[in-house]
């Protein structure tokens, strides 16, 4: 623990225009929109709100610096040292993209610098690692022929990203992307626009090419939209909500882009009474409630063994209302405010649902004060399998506890969901915790932890979560493609 209390600092706000081919410019349109403070609903700044006209410039942009610009012929260990040194840049600025990133987002600044950051700087360089690593097979074909796969960045890479986790969607689409050689589209999302225009500001100084990444703010039905319909754009990565991506998939036919969702979901979290039992609270706690639940993994369906329940839904009350929300600026804060008005209302509605479909609330259940969109952290218990609250995505701080007696029933009734993102087991037989893994359809399996995230490790969906991998190795297939050479010897 600390023992001095950190200043709450304010941070800069430096870029609000979009970034295109290296220079910072307006909306063709003129137009601009407001972020707010989700902590004060104060407006923070006016930014540059793009459409397909600021769009079709960004494209243009990319497509030139991948096809005329130095970024094609450079040298791919040098690729790689220019993603190093944006990570560098971003290690140098630690405190004010910290301080940015909980001020546009709500998130609290000790999380941002506990998770979000981290995992950022370690992204880029682990994907800075690869550029020079990615080469294709020699392959024993028959005759005198001698053939070899070259691979090659797919070209403009259009990179959609949700509010969540700002920074972080920013590194899992340009680390990949960048090491892959492609240069890219970004939109990022309308409620969080300011952390990626400062990344690509350290981008910029780093010294990536003017046109290899272009930030375009603005709505998804319009901006969003645009890069998906546009035919100067190579492939699509998107991710968000699953309505949104089946409109992008759809409208992404017409031009055959390819495309990768990483999508939402409702994580099974299965406590067996055999577990630690002070561990599994913890991870209950900090699989739901982290970043105000506001986690596309977050382990919403709680499910408990029977001999364990009134213990363990006892300790997740104590823990709830020893929970500080607060100003996000503030480093004592653990919880802050949801995103934005939407998602506030979205989740006060299915608390107010719970309820009325006869779950028990037995913590939180409130809004937080009267300014801001706070929540206070919620339990529900008794929640049965077909109750809203354990079918939904609540993207909140809304916990929904489920009791268990037959184990041979548990694995059904975790898979029994739309969505695979991820899902935890928390036992002491390892037999019984490989079984559960083996049986779960999801995409990420937490044994005895949870929301343990690596660079090198793969993630993405089974079902509605998602398609395709994020992370990891797998990661760089979305951002290449496979040309086959055959050369004649004789
Ligand atoms: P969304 O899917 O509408 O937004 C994500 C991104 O897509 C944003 O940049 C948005 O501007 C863009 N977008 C929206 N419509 C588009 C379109 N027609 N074409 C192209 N781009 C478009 O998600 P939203 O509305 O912010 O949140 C709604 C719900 O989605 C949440 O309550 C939550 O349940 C889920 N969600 C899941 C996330 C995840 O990480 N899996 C992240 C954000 C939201
Ligand atoms: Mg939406």
């Amino acid at each position: 623990m600390a023992t001095t209390i950190e200043p709450i600092r304010k941070p800069k706000i430096q870029q609000t225009e979009c970034f295109i081919g290296g220079k910072w410019i307006p909306a063709a349109s003129g137009k601009t929109f407001a972020t707010i403070n989700p902590a004060t609903e104060e407006v923070i700044a006016q930014v540059a709100e793009g459409d397909a006209a600021d769009v079709d410039l960004a494209v243009q942009a990319a497509r030139n610096a991948l096809e005329n610009g130095p970024w094609g012929t450079m040298d791919a260990r040098d690729r790689g040292a220019l993603i190093h040194k944006l990570a560098d840049l971003l290690t140098e600025e630690f405190d004010e993209l910290a301080a940015l990133e909980s001020l546009d987002n709500g998130k609290p600044i000790s999380e941002a610098k506990a998770a979000d950051l981290p995992l950022v700087i370690d992204c880029l360089h682990y994907y800075a690692g690869w550029a020079d690593k990615i080469h294709g097979k020699t392959i024993p074909v028959r005759g005198p022929y001698f053939t070899y796969t070259r691979r090659e960045p797919v070209g403009v890479a259009g990179q959609i990203i949700p509010w969540n986790f700002p920074m972080l969607m920013v590194a899992w689409k340009w680390g990949p992307a960048l090491a892959a050689g492609c240069t890219i589209v970004m939109k990022p999302a309308e409620q969080t626009p300011l952390t990626c225009l400062r990344m690509a500001r350290l981008a910029q100084k780093a010294g990536i090419p003017d046109g290899v990444i272009n930030v375009v703010p603005g709505y998804g039905p319009t901006a969003g939209a645009a890069v998906v319909a546009h035919p100067g754009v190579d492939k699509i990565a998107f991710t968000g909500e699953h309505r949104t991506a089946q409109i992008i998939m759809r409208e992404a036919a017409e031009t055959m882009k390819r495309c990768t969702f990483e999508l939402g979901g409702k994580s099974p979290n299965i406590v067996f009474a055999d577990a630690d039992l002070d561990a599994a609270v913890a991870g209950a706690h900090l699989g739901l409630y982290l970043n105000q639940g506001q986690c596309c993994c977050a382990g919403s369906r709680v499910f408990v063994e029977g001999k364990i329940h009134d213990k363990f839904v006892q300790k997740l009350v104590d823990m709830n209302s020893g929970r500080k929300l607060g100003n996000p600026l503030d480093p004592e804060t653990q919880q802050g405010p949801q995103v934005d008005k939407a998602q506030f209302d979205k989740i006060m509605h299915y608390i107010e649902l719970g309820k009325k479909e006869g779950a028990k609330c037995v913590s939180g259940g409130k809004r937080h004060g009267t300014k801001g969109y706070f929540i206070e952290p919620t339990l529900f218990d008794g929640v049965k399998d077909h109750m809203s609250i354990a079918n939904d995505e609540i993207f909140g701080p809304v916990m929904s506890v489920l009791r268990f007696d037959d184990v041979d029933e548990i694995v059904d009734r975790a898979n029994n969901t739309m969505y695979g993102l991820a899902a935890a087991v928390w036992t002491r037989d390892i037999g019984k915790a490989h079984h559960i893994a083996a049986k779960v359809k999801a995409g990420t399996v937490w044994i005895n932890c949870y929301d343990v995230f690596d660079a090198a490790a793969p993630f993405g969906g089974f079902k509605m979560s998602g398609m395709g991998r994020e992370l990891g190795e797998k990661a760089l297939d979305n951002y290449l493609e496979e040309k086959t050479v055959t050369v004649a010897m004789s």
